[in-house]
């Protein structure tokens, strides 16, 4: 498996706090089933932050080599987690090639909790015209995607991809958040499941148990393929090969109860 959003790198956010952590973090991740992380740190949450940025490459050659010591058998690949604000556009303009994940032209985007910018369609057209492909972090957990799933949709319709945290289907975040999570699924609004894990005790790097509840709602092909073939794809710069289209969910009641997309492009499954 591939997790593509963790927080693993240490000392730069609200994640691993030293070397230990990150490598504690890793070995979790391994004995899960987990082959390459991607490293993904807060960037611009308060506002531009060069200072992260300079520091990722660097944090992650430090952890190879501390896993290659400790005989850890995961990958590490440089990316970011990046907060949406009115500055977006000239903000990512000017870094992108250090905030987009492994090179590619992937970009995480974390909204605020608790809201989405009315500008966020513009500017996510924008980045998309530019030839920047927006992948949209936890949106269960946002709670004007709660309140309006036709948000995502619209979004998701336009060429962006969502990520849901593998800790969302296990209700680690309350209720509201897994039956938002499972909406979005049956929806087709999520193409890639991650950990986001922040530490090696609350907030854990692990993928396995959650695949097996996606399963329940999507099957266990589509499960498998949002943290394999879905995740490589975007660390090869490719296009993702389970990506059913979604479902407009203000003109579709009925879809909130369809178990298996009935589009479905898998054709690489490993
Ligand atoms: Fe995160």
């Amino acid at each position: 498996m591939i997790d593509l959003h963790c927080h693993i790198l240490p000392g730069l956010d609200d994640g691993a706090v030293d070397m230990a952590e990150s490598v504690e973090m890793a070995r979790i991740a391994s004995e899960d089933g987990v082959r390459t992380v991607v490293a993904t740190p807060h960037v611009f949450r308060d506002g531009p932050d060069s200072q992260v940025l300079s520091l990722i490459a660097g944090k992650r050659d430090e952890l190879a080599e501390a896993l290659a010591r400790e005989k850890i058998d995961l990958e590490v690949r440089c990316g970011a987690e990046v907060y949406f604000s009115h500055e977006f556009l000239d903000e990512v303009r000017g870094k992108r090639n250090r905030l987009v994940v492994n090179g590619s032209a992937y970009l995480f985007v974390e909204f605020p909790s608790d809201h989405v910018y009315a500008g966020a369609r513009d500017i996510f057209f924008n980045l998309l015209n530019e030839g920047l492909i927006p992948i949209i972090a936890h949106p269960e957990r946002n709670t004007s995607f709660q309140k309006e799933p036709s948000l995502l949709f619209e979004l998701v319709r336009m060429g962006a991809l969502a990520q849901a945290n593998s800790r969302s289907f296990l209700g680690g975040y309350g209720s509201r958040v897994r039956e938002t999570a499972e909406s979005f699924l049956r929806l087709n609004l999520v193409q890639l499941i991650a950990s986001d894990g922040h530490s090696p005790r609350n907030r854990t790097p692990r993928l396995k148990a959650a695949v097996a509840e996606v399963a329940k709602i999507v099957g266990e092909r589509a499960a498998v393929a949002m943290v394999t073939v879905n995740p490589e794809a975007v660390i090869k710069d490719g296009e993702p090969p389970y990506r059913p289209d979604p479902i407009d969910p203000s003109t579709s009641k009925k879809s909130l109860k369809i178990s298996v997309p009935s589009i479905f492009k898998l054709k690489n499954r490993r």
